[in-house]
């Protein structure tokens, strides 16, 4: 690997043997969410999706990416409705009408990728629909626009106009990341049009786009827990993303999943 310098961001341009790890680890983690998705059904606590994932993981000989991750307790994080992000997954049964939120991680020959679902508890209302079908749609479109050369403010302004146009709102305070070695490498990747517009994109640079949106006002705050966010006013939350690798022609996923 070697590593790209612009200004003060170092970011590792990853070489074949490097992506080979990514799109291998990538893909296991794509399969266990596909299955923990599937077990998200009513009467169904989030800590036993999070069992679930680490028994898969163990089995498929990765490593956790968030377990131990400045202390984080397990290797999901599981957002319901109104939370946001980095929830610790409980003994709350999913109910008929939720939304829930599995973002995952796995290390596979030491390489991070990272990659997170929304998926909806039996009937949801058309509203929830829609703000889960637009972030699914600001995701592909952030990556159908990733290409070597642009930069990072592009897919930003993508993501950022998709989610506005239907009157929902862009969380501030967390973003996307570079990822390799670490979880969280440069350059971030911002859902909005920040002032710094970021580095250029480089055919081999990895990185994870993660569009995390509300339905109403975009301000978060911490609970008592100490990790998890939920949105201010109450409204419902959804995160989506997508390990991606920038290549020639574009970009490629490598956390795809079963279909
Ligand atoms: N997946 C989150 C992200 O996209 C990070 C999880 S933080 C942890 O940045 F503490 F839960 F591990
Ligand atoms: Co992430």
């Amino acid at each position: 690997m070697k590593i790209w310098r612009e200004g003060k961001l170092r970011i590792g341009i990853k070489d074949k043997e490097d992506i080979k790890a990514m799109r291998e680890g990538g893909k296991i983690l794509g399969k266990i969410l596909y299955e923990v998705g599937k077990m998200a059904k009513a009467g169904v606590t989030t800590l036993e999706l999070d069992q679930h994932a680490e028994k898969m993981m163990k089995e498929m000989n990765v490593l956790p990416s968030f377990k131990g991750y400045h202390g984080y307790p397990n290797v999901i994080c599981a957002n319901v409705n109104e939370q946001v992000v980095h929830g610790i997954p409980t003994n709350y049964k999913l109910k008929d009408g939720d939304i829930v939120t599995i973002d995952c991680g796995v290390i596979h020959q030491k390489f991070h990728t990272d990659s997170a679902i929304t998926v909806g508890i039996g009937s949801i209302s058309p509203d929830a629909q829609k703000l889960i079908n637009t972030a699914e749609k600001a995701l592909k479109k952030a990556i159908e626009t990733a290409r070597p050369g642009i930069r990072i403010h592009e897919i930003s302004g993508v993501i950022q106009d998709i989610v506005e146009e239907q009157g929902f709102g862009v969380v501030r305070d967390l973003v996307g990341h570079g990822i390799g070695h670490e979880m969280h490498e440069d350059p971030q990747v911002p859902n909005f049009r920040d002032k710094d517009r970021g580095p250029i994109l480089q055919t081999g640079m990895t990185i994870a786009i993660e569009p995390i949106i509300t339905m109403k006002k975009p301000d978060v705050k911490l609970l008592k827990d100490g990790w998890t966010f939920a949105t201010k006013d109450g409204s419902l939350s959804v995160q989506v993303e997508h390990t991606i690798l920038i290549t020639e022609k574009g970009a490629e996923i490598l956390t795809t999943r079963p279909t």
